[in-house]
């Protein structure tokens, strides 16, 4: 068994129905990545997996494209896709960029947000509060901060914005799988709301800068933690 993973066993474990099969694997090998049991550096190849999972190669390479999206995997000329590391340096990278664009972008947006837009977020607060599963938290959470600084117009700083927000959620999910945390604090959330809505552009922003700090300062005692 390649790198001591039995990719079989995670198949069959996996207690989730399939919707696709590529859906399937992709579920699978994600929350495995997430929670450490296909370690960083684990090469992941097509014909392996489509064996373990008994199925052709081709939803097999659509998962994995659709991990590589997600900044689960990488891929390498030699190795082919190669589990990502996760590292302090890389999640201090993000939040540094996030916080470098995203108040910029709220900043342009708020002006221009409308009442639905406003809803579209509250609901997504609703959707987070009540959501166990800690996938679908990195995504909704993804989609609160996106719904915000939608009518930033720019469409190439938002595709920036959302790259960084996919990385992150990586990292939401490997402290929530660690720490076994099932909620995050939605009051920052809840704040961007409000001063977004009184139009309010420097308190909102100043709850994102907030509200990045904090899940930087957090994520980065979470690491430390692991290590001891
Ligand atoms: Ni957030």
């Amino acid at each position: 068994m390649e790198h001591g993973v039995d990719f079989a066993a995670l198949a069959a474990g996996s207690g989730e129905r399939p919707r696709t099969a590529s859906e399937f694997v992709q579920r699978v090998l994600r929350a495995a990545i997430l929670d450490g049991r296909i370690p960083p550096g684990t090469p992941l190849r097509q014909e392996a997996l489509a064996e373990a999972f008994d199925m052709s190669r081709m939803p097999v390479r659509e998962a994995l494209r659709q991990l590589e999206a997600q900044a689960l995997l990488e891929f390498t000329p030699h190795k082919g896709a190669v589990v990502a590391e996760i590292s302090i340096q890389d999640q201090a990278d993000t939040y540094l960029i996030r916080r470098a664009l995203e108040p910029v972008a709220f900043a342009r947006s708020i002006p221009h947000l409308t009442r639905e837009d406003l809803d579209r977020a509250e609901d997504l607060v609703d959707d987070m509060d009540r959501e166990p599963d800690h996938g679908r938290l990195g995504e909704l959470n993804r989609r609160f901060h996106m719904s915000l600084y939608a009518r930033a117009g720019s469409p190439k700083l938002l595709r920036l914005i959302e790259r960084q927000l996919v990385e992150h959620d990586r990292y939401l999910r490997f402290h929530l799988a660690r720490l076994g945390r099932d909620r995050m604090s939605q009051e920052d959330h809840r704040a961007m709301i409000a001063a977004a809505a009184d139009g309010d552009i420097s308190a909102a922003t100043c709850v994102l800068h907030r509200h990045i700090d904090v899940a930087a300062t957090e994520s980065d005692r979470s690491f430390q933690y692991e290590k001891q």
